[in-house]
């Protein structure tokens, strides 16, 4: 075995009870031992922050790990991991805690929560415009650290306290995609914890298999203490555009379904779609119903070259929005807040809630029938509160759909659209699972597939496997965890060999 010197001539940073043996194993009898042995900063569940610390976004699913791990630097996570391993204990990073399934509380009681809370680093290196940023930096922080440090930007969600360790490492979906890529596109390097304690510093030359596995399925081979972010220069203008028809469209079916299948038609046209136009759809249970986005270009060239195609056969909308916005201007826009700065330290943000999603091939797109099964079963009704998304990923220039899963262990590269549907609190869930049946019922000749970020826990481990990554990429990362992690360290109940 190589001698701790070549580990870190090779760029390891050894882990010393790694190799150490059982004489140090025998030296903790507890893992409270072995934590503190290390001088690994904890909070318990008798510590008067840990129930604060311990709340999920999700509130539905209010785990409780049996630490928490705060960690000040790597080695303090290195010495967490090796003692949960010793222990038997299962581990989760914490980001920004927004995992819909509350995966990073361990989705089960008992397991270690690393928080990587105290990691807020956001320093941008001028001459790469590459910025290293701490696992525990949220998205708002993210955006407005990287504008102030060189007018940059990255592509990424639209809530600044989603954390970009599960958002990075899962995809990470915004008004920017189509024109950047995923979030998870811009990581080209990641400092690592690997289930041994050992830390590696990931790139696509240094431990290339590890940096490809973080990327798509992170929460099951590592903690990712810090990313190296490929930025991009900001654009001093943006345009925003909304078209809300309110009610209008629920009264008819025929309007409904052929308002779906133009926007289908245009979103798919390339002689007004490139890669700088990017739109959701929003409705919900109270009767809106819009479709919004984003365009890199001014709002002259929308208005004249794009609204009058997307527009062509639709009803008017109530209410049409084209503006031109800066950068943090457009960001805090979408955030919904006045500020995208979020606290460093006792966020308290929270939901109860259920959802699922649909990943829609490109090759199919929503049939008509599928969108009039969509209509009846909301029509139908139902007293909880819900809301859908579906927003576009492919069509002419995707830059998501435009790289392959050697580029990355992340899979959903050929998706037209992503539905979201969205409840809260559990009376919403009969109500969730039958739409998304629903859709998938209607187009049986359709392999649907399902969004890592909305991680869905109502799925069995194989189904989530099939649904989240297909079969051919499941068995290399099953392969792969095997080597780096055959005791399952890293485990939640949908992890890669769960
Ligand atoms: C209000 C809200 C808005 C959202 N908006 C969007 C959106 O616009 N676009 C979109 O694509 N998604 C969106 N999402 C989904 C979001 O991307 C996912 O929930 C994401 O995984 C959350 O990341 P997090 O770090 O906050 O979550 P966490 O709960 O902290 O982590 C999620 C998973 O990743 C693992 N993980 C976290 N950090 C690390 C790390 N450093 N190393 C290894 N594993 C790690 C955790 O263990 C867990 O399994 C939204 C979610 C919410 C709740
Ligand atoms: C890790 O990799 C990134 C990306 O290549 C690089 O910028 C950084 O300097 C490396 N860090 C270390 C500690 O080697
Ligand atoms: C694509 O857009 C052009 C320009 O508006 C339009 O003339 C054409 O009919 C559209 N094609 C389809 C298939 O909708
Ligand atoms: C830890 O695991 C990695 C990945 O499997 C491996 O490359 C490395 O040699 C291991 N380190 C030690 C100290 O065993």
């Amino acid at each position: 075995m190589k001698s701790t010197v070549s580990l870190l001539a090779t760029g390891f940073l050894a882990a010393s009870l790694v190799s150490a043996g059982p004489a140090v194993e025998r030296a903790a009898a507890t893992l409270s031992d072995c934590l503190n042995s290390k001088s690994v900063p904890t909070r318990w569940i008798n510590s008067p922050d840990y129930a604060d610390l311990a709340e999920p976004f999700n509130t539905r699913l209010p785990y409780k790990p049996v630490v928490i791990v705060l960690p000040e630097t790597n080695q303090n996570v290195q010495d967490a991991v090796v003692c949960a391993a010793q222990f038997g204990v299962k581990v989760q990073a914490k980001s920004g805690g927004h995992s819909y399934a509350s995966f990073s509380s361990g989705g089960q009681d008992g397991s270690m929560m690393i928080d990587l809370q105290p990691m807020q680093n956001i320093k941008l290196d001028k001459s790469t415009n590459i910025v290293k940023v701490g696992g525990g930096v949220r998205l708002g922080n993210l955006a407005q650290g990287i504008w102030d440090q060189g007018q940059r930007g990255l592509s990424h969600g639209t809530c600044p306290g989603v954390g970009i360790g599960g958002h990075f490492t899962h995809g990470g979906y915004g008004h920017t995609s189509r024109n950047w890529g995923l979030a998870l596109d811009h990581i080209v390097g990641a400092e690592v914890v690997l289930a041994n304690g050992t830390l590696v510093n990931a790139t696509a030359s240094q431990y290339p298999t590890i940096f490809w596995a973080v990327r798509g399925a992170a929460d099951s081979f590592g903690i990712v203490t810090n990313f190296y972010l490929q930025t991009h220069e900001a654009p001093k203008a943006i345009t925003y555009f909304s078209f809300q028809w309110g009610t209008a469209l629920y009264g008819s079916k025929t309007k409904f379904v052929n308002t779906f299948l133009h926007v289908q038609d245009f979103a798919t046209n390339a002689s007004v779609v490139d890669s700088r136009i990017s739109f959701g759809i929003y409705l919900d249970g109270v009767g809106a119903y819009s479709l919004s986005g984003t365009f890199f270009g001014t709002v002259n060239e929308f208005n004249t070259k794009i609204k009058p195609e997307f527009l062509r056969t639709l009803p008017t909308p109530g209410t049409v929005i084209v503006k031109s916005y800066d950068w943090i201007g457009y960001l805090t826009l979408l955030s919904d807040k006045d500020t995208i700065k979020e606290p460093l330290t006792g966020y308290d943000e929270h939901d109860n809630f259920f959802a699922k999603s649909i990943t829609v091939p490109e090759r199919d797109g929503l049939s008509k029938n599928a969108l009039g099964a969509f209509y009846d079963y909301i029509k139908k009704g139902t007293s909880a509160s819900y809301f859908v998304i579906i927003n576009l990923y492919g069509g002419p220039g995707s830059q998501i759909n435009n790289k392959d899963t050697s580029f990355a262990a992340y899979n959903d590269r050929d998706s037209l659209w992503v539905l979201q549907n969205y409840g809260e609190t559990a009376a919403s869930i009969d109500f969730i699972n039958g739409l998304n049946d629903v859709i998938i019922g209607a187009q049986p000749y359709t392999q649907f597939g399902a969004y890592l970020n909305y991680v869905d826990p109502s799925y069995d481990a194989a189904t989530a496997h099939e649904l989240y990554y297909g079969a051919e990429l499941y068995a290399e990362l099953a392969s792969l965890k095997k080597q780096v992690d055959p005791k399952m360290v890293f485990w939640n109940p949908q992890a890669i060999g769960a």
